[in-house]
């Protein structure tokens, strides 16, 4: 099978690229390395860098007719699409519809998307959601990302092409870029942790904020599952553990299992953070049924991988 996997330079992407590449797929990838990094890059796919909501990046593509299209990349950051409100709406949103496009041009019939549980946004008095609850975005971000489920609803109704998105909550785990302090709670934790020259651990907002954290090898599986197993066709599907763990029980953890204990400093939250929620993930079940990785065995594998690559 041939495959092109969006953001595979990236913690995600290349993950999944890799795994198709082992399964004996081949695999394209496009990236403009703006927080991917080249050495992410599986050596056997074939790399076009550029920026895919570009029309000069997707014809390089060569009109390559793929069984399926993973849009994996994109600017996965809430906060940050508070600073350039346009580049993530054209990362996020104008790259699904291109890729979307490509895909009725050259026939591709699976399309399977990287959304986020940020399209919930917020909701009184609630704080597990399931696919029907309303969606309330509170960032440009997830503005974006619920643009492209309803670009994907509607190529899915018209034009025939099988979508999925998959509404990812808080990924972690071995490969996470530990460079960018504003995107993923446990790495950005983990490196202020780890790295001497982070006197103390900076928080940004309350210690009871919550989130659902799912473990990386579990998210590739599952993204894989559902581009070969038709009941996840034109579905929209939560992919967390249904499990809540607070800011206060992750800095705990970090610090038993590191051994290190650091001052903690609360600032101000970022615009647009949300509290807390959690994944109701019963639909996902009834799809795939494979226990998931506690956060206690996914954490302490993300510890042994920072320390064995320390120098990389
Ligand atoms: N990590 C999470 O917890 C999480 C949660 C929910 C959703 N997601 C979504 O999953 C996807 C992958 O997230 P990640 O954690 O791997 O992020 P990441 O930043 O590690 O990877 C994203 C990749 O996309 C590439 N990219 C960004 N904009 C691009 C563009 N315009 N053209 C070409 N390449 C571009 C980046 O260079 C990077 O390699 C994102 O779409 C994100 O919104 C992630």
């Amino acid at each position: 099978m041939i495959y092109l996997v969006t953001g595979g330079a990236g913690f995600i992407g290349s993950a999944i690229a890799k795994k198709l590449i082992n399964q004996g797929n081949e695999v394209y990838i496009i990236d403009n390395l703006q927080t991917g990094y080249s050495a992410n890059i599986p050596k056997n796919a074939t790399f076009i860098e550029g920026d895919f909501s570009k029309d000069e990046t997707i014809s390089k593509l060569n009109n390559t007719k793929f069984d399926a299209i993973f849009h994996i990349g994109g600017q996965s950051s809430g906060e940050i699409s508070y600073d350039d409100p346009e580049y993530d709406l054209n990362t996020n949103t104008l790259s699904t519809l291109k890729l979307l496009q490509y895909c009725v041009k050259t026939g591709c019939k699976k399309f399977i998307y990287a959304s986020t549980m940020s399209v919930y946004g917020e909701k009184e008095n609630q704080e597990q959601f399931s696919e029907l609850d309303e969606t309330n975005p509170k960032s440009f971000y997830a503005v974006g990302k619920l643009a492209s489920e309803k670009y994907m609803d509607i190529f899915s109704k018209q034009f025939g092409i099988d979508c999925i998105a998959l509404r990812y909550f808080n990924v972690y785990g071995p490969g996470q870029n530990l460079e960018n302090l504003k995107q993923g709670m446990v790495s950005i934790y983990l490196k202020q942790f780890l790295d001497d020259t982070f006197e103390k651990v900076i928080v940004k907002g309350d210690l009871n904020r919550f989130r659902d954290l799912v473990y990386i090898d579990d998210v590739v599986d599952i993204t894989i599952a559902s581009s070969n197993n038709s009941k996840f066709n034109n579905e929209i599907i939560n992919i967390g553990t249904a499990k809540k763990t607070t800011v206060g029980e992750i800095l705990t953890l970090i610090r038993k299992y590191t051994n290190i204990n650091k001052e903690i400093e609360i600032i101000q939250g970022t615009p647009g953070d949300q509290f807390g929620i959690y994944a109701n993930h019963e639909k996902l079940l009834s799809f795939y049924n494979k226990e998931l990785t506690s956060f206690n065995d996914g954490l302490k594998k993300m510890i042994t991988w920072i320390k064995e690559n320390k120098n990389a």
